[in-house]
């Protein structure tokens, strides 16, 4: 019975990861939402690169990240959302990127994708969009440092959150239980006060979010508050 209540008690106090995306922030200030993300001790900072032609949207290049890993030793959560993706996986890495994630819908061989990314020492992350079923990506699993489920169409932020993709979660949590695998289960779009719980509970470790954090008032409250989200709601 003790040992029983000491393991419910671990589960839910278990970490979730929050990856603010700089997406959201001031793009004239990025070293003040660095330091926000700083102080507010979640330790990863989630940067999103469109190329225009993945999705509808551009965003911004290494030159980027390699100027924030100058001034910070957050865990740099680069999202790839450009077409084949090996063409710039080096330039990422160099950049000092230490999770690189690229689509599975970006790319005819994310296996070899995958594998380039852990020549250069990174973590290899996969991603898939709300469309893309866990059934495709199974075979990548046993490769891969996280997967991120995106919960919104990729492209912009402040999107609607898709929660039907919260069965997908479940479905990888399940099948990295059975088969031992290590990746982490990242969600990305559409998450805030309000859904972080139910995210949480289908067994997500990470969490991005943007608009509800950079667009808050207090945005360091906001990333404590999706820190703490399970402890908060169970009260
Ligand atoms: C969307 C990006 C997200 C985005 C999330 O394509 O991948 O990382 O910044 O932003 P919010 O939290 O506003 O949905
Ligand atoms: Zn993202």
């Amino acid at each position: 019975m003790i040992f029983y209540c000491y393991y419910i008690s671990m589960t839910k106090n278990k970490n979730i990861i929050v990856s603010p995306s700089l997406l959201a922030a001031d793009f004239s200030n990025i070293k003040g939402a660095v330091e926000i993300v700083e102080a507010a001790g979640s330790g990863w900072l989630h940067l999103d690169i469109m190329d225009g032609e993945f999705v509808p949207n551009i965003t911004f290049g290494p030159k980027v990240i390699s100027d924030i890993r100058r001034i910070t030793s957050l865990k740099l959560d680069t999202h790839l959302m450009i077409m084949k993706p090996e063409r710039y996986i080096k330039q990422f890495a160099d950049a000092g990127s230490d999770y690189i994630t690229v689509h599975f819908e970006a790319t005819y061989h994310v296996h070899r994708a995958v594998s380039m990314i852990k020549t250069f020492g990174k973590k290899a992350g996969v991603s898939i969009v709300p469309a893309t079923s866990v059934g495709s990506i199974v075979d990548i699993l046993p490769y891969i440092d996280l997967l991120l489920v995106m919960s919104v169409n990729p492209g912009f932020g402040g999107q609607k959150f898709i929660k039907e993709t919260l069965k997908k979660v479940k479905i990888l949590k399940d099948i990295r239980n059975k088969e031992g695998y290590n990746y982490k289960i990242e969600i990305d779009g559409g998450i805030n006060r309000n859904n972080c719980k139910e995210v949480i509970d289908a067994g997500v470790d990470v969490i991005v979010a943007g608009t509800t954090i950079f667009h808050a008032e207090k945005p360091a409250e906001e990333i404590k508050y999706l820190m703490s989200c399970r402890q908060k709601n169970n009260i």
